[in-house]
């Protein structure tokens, strides 16, 4: 039996035990009474334990006498900045910061948005929040300032931490005038913004704006931990969901340090002093989970990377880091390396740097297609590893353990499921599909510690999302099967979320925003497949009878509305003017029979199709704009 297996039967024999005894590696104020419980209808770990997240992040690697060791490198290939900060240093600029938090009158529960680029400064918000028991929410610089808004409306925050500018290549964007427009928009209304001038842009402060170096500077105080419960919310993360209204996932203190504690040694195989690089962006998961807190519960070095894996300036970019700062294991989206293959399919760049301290290669994010795999694998020598995981887990459902001995890679699989996550594939009427056979992917409640306890402010639509369709279990929204030997395949979402470049997406949310327009009657965007990013929205628009702008500019207005509602992320470059749009005799629009046109592959028309020669002229529409050829 595999030390994988015996793992995995140890949690499934003692599943509040097995937990129990992870949370060892946790400092905890006071312990439980009980490890899981339910409450007011909710699922909760650590029930009655206090705790602080940034204690456990930073002063206890401290007062263990390790505060020398380098807990945070920040290498920005944007701008050429290479710095680096002890555990020590961390700590003074962090408590500093939670001070002057305080000192603005965020106490325990309030909220604090973070809209950030990938500077070392977003990690020492997030922790300063956390030190103070205050809740954060940090929102990724690439949304535009109405999703901001969207977001300030509903966490509600007290203050807003940025910086004056993030680094994209070829433009510099300003935040300042972004999150001005944001909160403009919003009905609540902040009392403070703290910004990080950096040295590209020099934003102009208002009265209610403060300069974050000078208050942290001049800070006299050292904010100590506030002890929370650990069933408090550490974090507010808005993901996408069905509609335009992002859900906003909540993470608790306790079980999500249990959990990432777990998985920096089980699953990444990390040791204390040695250095984690995720390239992701903090505004993600992966960004809250893998850049900030789980390398620092370790006691490792957590690397904070500005630039592309392409282009900035080159697709050696990630061996130079990797061999610069003897990174250990590195985390991204396989469309990261997609990019990188494209550039440099020999690989010519990864054999010019010394790469003797590279383990494994983790992927996760999106599928990762083994071509990908493969060619990561032949080129770097190492391991490379799927796994599968969502905003609302926090960490992996299923992976391939490293820590507890590499199992055989199957290509296409992020492999099994991890304690704590009993996988069912289940049909339509919520019965257990045999092996092999492709189904709804569910997980047997309770999720395990660190995984969503609901919504903010929403604790109905958290049912109703992921709780209610199949009773007694939560309903990823993913779809796939479990072959005979218990490793995993997710083929696709269930749900209107697309995945482009890694990047969670609602076609719907999109979708909102196109009908939005004036001369737009109805609308649909569909995930289509692309080779570099996996998926990338396309929009169909029916125009409004007597509008008297060409298809073409109605287009181009489209596009532009979409960047300047939602941001550049959602990346929807192409929508197309059809007469009418293929439905069902009752209504429902065929996305998915479109899908097929645009990605040529085969389809049969619904029977209940109302109009099946609607079809052939959104084919030829499609056609003209090179799609579906
Ligand atoms: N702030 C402002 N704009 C941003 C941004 C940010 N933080 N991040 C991305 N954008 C913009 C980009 O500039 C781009 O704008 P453009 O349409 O004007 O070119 C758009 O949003 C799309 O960005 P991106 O998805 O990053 O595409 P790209 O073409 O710039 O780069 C890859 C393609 C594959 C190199 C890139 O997606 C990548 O490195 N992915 C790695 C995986 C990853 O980070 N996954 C996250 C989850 S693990
Ligand atoms: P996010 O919440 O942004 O992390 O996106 C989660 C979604 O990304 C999942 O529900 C999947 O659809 C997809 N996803 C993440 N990791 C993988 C993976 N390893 N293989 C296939 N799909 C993945």
């Amino acid at each position: 039996m595999s030390l994988y297996a015996a793992t995995y039967d140890r949690w499934k024999n003692d599943r509040t035990g097995f937990w129990a005894e992870a949370a060892g590696n946790v400092d905890w104020v006071k312990g439980w009474d009980k490890v899981y419980d339910r409450v007011d209808g909710l699922d909760r770990w650590f029930v009655g334990a206090e705790c602080n997240t940034c204690w456990n992040a930073i002063d206890r690697h401290v007062k263990a006498g390790n505060g020398s060791r380098t807990a945070i490198i920040h290498d920005s290939a944007m701008t050429g900045v290479k710095a680096s900060y002890t555990y020590d240093q961390v700590l003074d600029e962090v408590a500093r910061l939670g001070a002057c938090l305080q000192d603005m009158g965020v106490a325990k529960g309030d909220r604090v948005i973070l809209y950030m680029p990938m500077i070392p400064q977003a990690l020492f918000g997030m922790l300063a929040c956390a030190r103070i028991g205050a809740v954060h929410s940090v929102v990724f610089g690439g949304f535009a300032p109405h999703e901001l808004s969207t977001r300030i409306n509903d966490a509600k925050p007290k203050v807003i931490l940025t910086a004056s500018c993030g680094i994209e290549p070829g433009r510099i964007i300003a935040y300042k005038p972004l999150v001005d427009d944001a909160i403009a928009q919003s009905e609540h209304k902040p009392d403070k913004v703290i910004l990080f001038q950096r040295p590209e842009v020099d934003a102009d402060l208002g009265p209610d704006d403060a300069d974050w170096a000078a208050l942290v500077d001049n800070q006299k105080r050292r904010a100590e931990c506030v002890t929370v419960k650990a069933t408090d919310p550490l974090y507010i993360l808005y993901t996408s969901g069905t509609t335009g209204q992002p859900k906003g996932v909540v993470r608790d203190n306790g079980g999500h340090m249990v959990a990432l504690r777990w998985s920096m040694e089980n699953i990444y195989d990390i040791k204390p002093g040695e250095v984690f690089w995720s390239a992701s962006d903090v505004g993600w998961v992966v960004g809250h989970s893998y850049i900030c807190y789980a390398p620092l519960f370790m006691g490792a070095t957590t690397l904070v990377f500005e630039g592309k894996p392409v282009g900035t300036p080159d697709a050696g970019t990630f061996w130079r880091v990797i061999s610069e700062y003897k990174v250990a294991a590195l985390f991204t989206a396989p469309t990261a390396f997609r990019a990188i293959k494209k550039e440099d399919p020999d690989g010519r760049f990864i054999g010019q740097h010394d790469l003797s301290h590279f383990r494994t290669l983790f992927l996760a994010g999106e599928r990762a297609d083994p071509d990908t795999v493969k060619w990561a694998e032949n080129h770097l020598k190492v391991p490379v590893i799927d796994h599968w995981w969502q905003t609302e887990t926090g960490w992996a459902i299923a992976a391939n353990p490293v820590g507890l001995g590499k199992l055989p890679v199957k290509y296409g699989s992020p492999t099994v499921a991890m304690p704590g996550y009993e996988i069912h594939v289940l049909d339509e009427g919520g019965h257990e599909v045999a092996p092999g056979q492709l189904g709804a992917i569910c997980i047997k409640l309770p999720l395990p510690p660190s995984c969503l306890p609901t919504l903010w402010n929403a604790d109905d639509r958290f049912r109703k999302s992921y709780l209610t369709h199949f009773p007694g279990y939560y309903e990823t929204a993913d779809a796939g099967y479990i072959d005979a030997d218990g490793y995993l395949y997710i083929m696709a979402r269930t749900d209107d979320i697309i995945n482009v470049a890694g990047h969670r997406l609602s076609t719907g949310g999109m979708e909102e925003v196109l009908a939005s327009h004036p001369s737009v009657a109805e609308c649909a965007v569909l995930g289509i497949a692309d080779e570099l990013k996996g998926q990338l929205p396309l929009g169909l628009v029916v125009l409004k009878a007597g509008v008297t702008k060409t298809p073409a500019e109605v287009e181009k207005e489209c596009v532009k509305l979409v960047r300047e509602q939602i941001g550049a992320v959602a990346a929807l470059k192409t929508v197309i003017t059809i007469k009418r749009l293929p439905k069902t005799r009752s209504g429902k629009i065929l996305r998915a029979t479109m899908r097929k046109i645009a990605d040529k592959e085969d389809f049969k028309p619904p029977a209940t199709i109302d109009d099946p020669a609607i079809l052939t002229e959104v084919a030829e529409a499609m056609r003209a704009h090179g799609i579906g050829v």
